[in-house]
């Protein structure tokens, strides 16, 4: 279904043009006065200056013309010269009943559907997962969620840091420990076990031990760190032992990183990290030369990225330092290679800390100068901001340790548990069940509702309460929806939703219609904050709704059924919404 705002202005375009002015003036948008007009057209005030006319008198021109026309029940010109509007409730209603009955809610389709990956995640193999990475999979599982719902080709990639020093302290650690390994043994001919010689609780405690190690200010430390630094060299260059050791350490990390994503509801469709990218690395670094862009910089390749346009003076890209290692953007920029061979897509979208932000302007440049993708690729950079504690610095722990996601989710887990226990509506065990799902709609939503690239204090108990603009308050309005529609004998509400009778009804089936269009305006400014403020507002005209109407007792059928349509309507549309938020709602809370 085509969106309100543009039905409007498809309605006022050959009226304007009918007036002799230009239809492009016939713009419509939400009215900001709601207690005026529903919407509104301020083409007038526009196309004053062209035609050199008042603006009432273009708009008075537009309104007598419109005035018929039965999708209005009001259109009128106001001082200094807008066109406001009231919709036909005969007309809205219809509308409703569209949605109600056509598939995704009569979300309509992109006329080019796009190709796009979405890089997010980016977690470290080996190291535990932490609130850093948070926001990541939040972000950009949401994104991932949104691009496919609205019908593009979306690839959501985890691109683990899975190539870095850390498998070189690892390495060495393992050494220390169990120097009997066949790994380390230089003439060790036989096939490697296919066993790890670690489990994830080892492993997860080797990582932290030999980081340390390697940042002690002694001979023995800086000796430590050199050797881990030979072994990762080892390892990128292709020496089996450590490539073996490799293996395992990718098995049984992955398996522990893919049941935390689980937890968070963030699954990915490709689980490829920067080791993937390597083969392509030296043709990449070849064609950088080749085309001029590449020069040595102080035994360093460099390429430059500077625009004349640029407010400050940016670093050129590093591709290999003087030792001969690739970088970080090197990983980036054959990342890019690789994806425009399997997907050849059409945008990029990094969800990815905003600290990061240079770098990646930098392996964009690079890309589109060195022509690895065309001129006209989007690619875009969703920099997200730090999620602090209450001290206003980024969360730790109550012992101001790092926080382990694992543990930041039971604690939510928890605090979700307590509140729906104060409602005592359900049995413990459910509780515990449904706190799962509470927990995890508050860690989201207290995230998404904030714009990516702010920071934002996670605030435990305001993110689990049931009233505000929370996850747990959404998921309530949904729950109360689902309860009247059992209360009716679980019918499936399917009456015809007819023109609304009082103003709260109005303003929910307002409030509804505004779904298309929200979606996608959040997904065209990769902007997921927006799908909270509607569900916000939707909600809030739910209960207002709700509140002032008795719809169970309602004795005239028709009305009763209409009103269950629409209110099953408005649960469908919420439903909708944070489930591309990667929330789910329970069915009791
Ligand atoms: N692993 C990186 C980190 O922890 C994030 C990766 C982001 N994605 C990318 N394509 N660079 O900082």
């Amino acid at each position: 279904m085509k969106k309100i705002l543009d039905l409007i202005a498809g309605e006022l375009k050959p009226v304007f043009a009918e007036c002799g002015y230009d239809e492009a003036y016939a713009k419509v948008n939400l009215s900001n006065r709601p207690d005026l007009c529903e919407y509104q057209c301020n083409g007038a005030m526009a196309a004053a200056k062209a035609y050199r006319k008042k603006p009432i008198d273009i708009a008075s021109d537009v309104v007598e013309k419109a005035a018929g026309n039965p999708m209005f029940a009001e259109i009128s010109a106001v001082m200094p010269g807008f066109i406001n509007i009231r919709l036909n409730g005969e007309w809205l209603a219809g509308y409703l009943n569209g949605m109600r009955t056509q598939e995704k809610l009569g979300l309509e389709a992109p006329e080019q559907p796009e190709t796009l990956i979405v890089d997010y995640g980016g977690a470290n193999v080996a190291k535990p997962l932490h609130v850093g990475h948070l926001r990541a999979a939040i972000i950009g599982e949401s994104v991932k969620r949104m691009g496919k719902f609205l019908g593009h080709h979306v690839i959501g990639d985890v691109h683990l840091g899975d190539w870095g020093l850390q498998m070189g302290l690892i390495i060495e650690e393992l050494r220390d420990r169990k120097p009997e390994l066949p790994y380390f043994d230089e003439g060790f001919t036989g096939e490697y076990p296919q066993e790890a010689p670690f489990t994830i609780g080892e492993l997860e405690e080797i990582y932290p031990a030999a980081s340390a190690k390697s940042k002690e200010d002694t001979d023995e430390g800086r000796a430590f760190k050199e050797r881990a630094q030979t072994a990762t060299f080892k390892l990128q260059s292709g020496y089996k032992p450590y490539y073996a050791i490799w293996q395992h350490i990718m098995k049984v990390s992955l398996a522990d990183l893919k049941k935390n994503y689980d937890s968070l509801n963030v699954h990915f469709d490709l689980w490829k990290g920067e080791s993937d990218a390597q083969p392509y690395i030296p043709g990449l670094i070849q064609e950088l030369i080749d085309k001029g862009l590449a020069y040595e910089s102080q035994g360093a390749l460099v390429v430059d990225i500077a625009e004349e346009t640029d407010a400050k003076e940016l670093p050129p890209c590093i591709i290999r330092k003087s030792d001969g290692a690739a970088l970080y953007a090197t990983s980036d920029l054959a990342t890019i290679v690789e994806r425009e061979r399997d997907f050849h897509p059409d945008h990029y979208i990094y969800v990815v800390d905003k600290r990061q932000e240079l770098h990646f302007t930098q392996v964009f440049r690079v890309a589109k100068k060195a022509g690895i993708v065309g001129p006209e690729r989007k690619m875009d950079f969703l920099g997200f901001g730090t999620m602090n504690g209450r001290d206003g610095k980024p969360y730790k722990t109550r012992e101001g340790g790092v926080m382990r996601l694992e543990r930041l989710i039971s604690e939510v887990n928890e605090a979700a548990y307590q509140k729906i226990m104060e409602n005592r509506t359900v049995s413990e065990e459910e509780a515990r069940e449904t706190a799962k799902i509470v927990g995890l709609s508050a860690l989201k939503y207290g995230d998404l509702s904030n714009q990516a690239a702010k920071d934002y204090v996670f605030d435990i108990d305001r993110f689990t309460s049931f009233e505000g603009n929370t996850g747990p308050y959404i998921l309530y309005t949904i729950v109360r929806i689902k309860s009247i529609l059992n209360k009716d004998g679980g019918q499936p509400a399917d009456g015809a939703i007819l023109p609304s009778v009082t103003e709260a009804e109005r303003a929910l089936q307002l409030e509804i219609t505004k779904y298309n269009e929200v979606l996608n305006a959040s997904f065209d400014e990769i902007a997921p904050h927006k799908i909270c403020q509607y569900v916000y507002d939707l909600s809030n005209a739910c209960n207002r709704f709700y509140h002032d109407t008795r719809i169970i007792t309602e004795e005239n059928q028709a009305q009763k059924e209409s009103w269950l349509s629409l209110v099953r309507l408005a649960k469908d549309v919420l439903e909708t919404c944070i489930g591309l938020l990667g929330i789910d709602a329970p069915d009791r809370m």
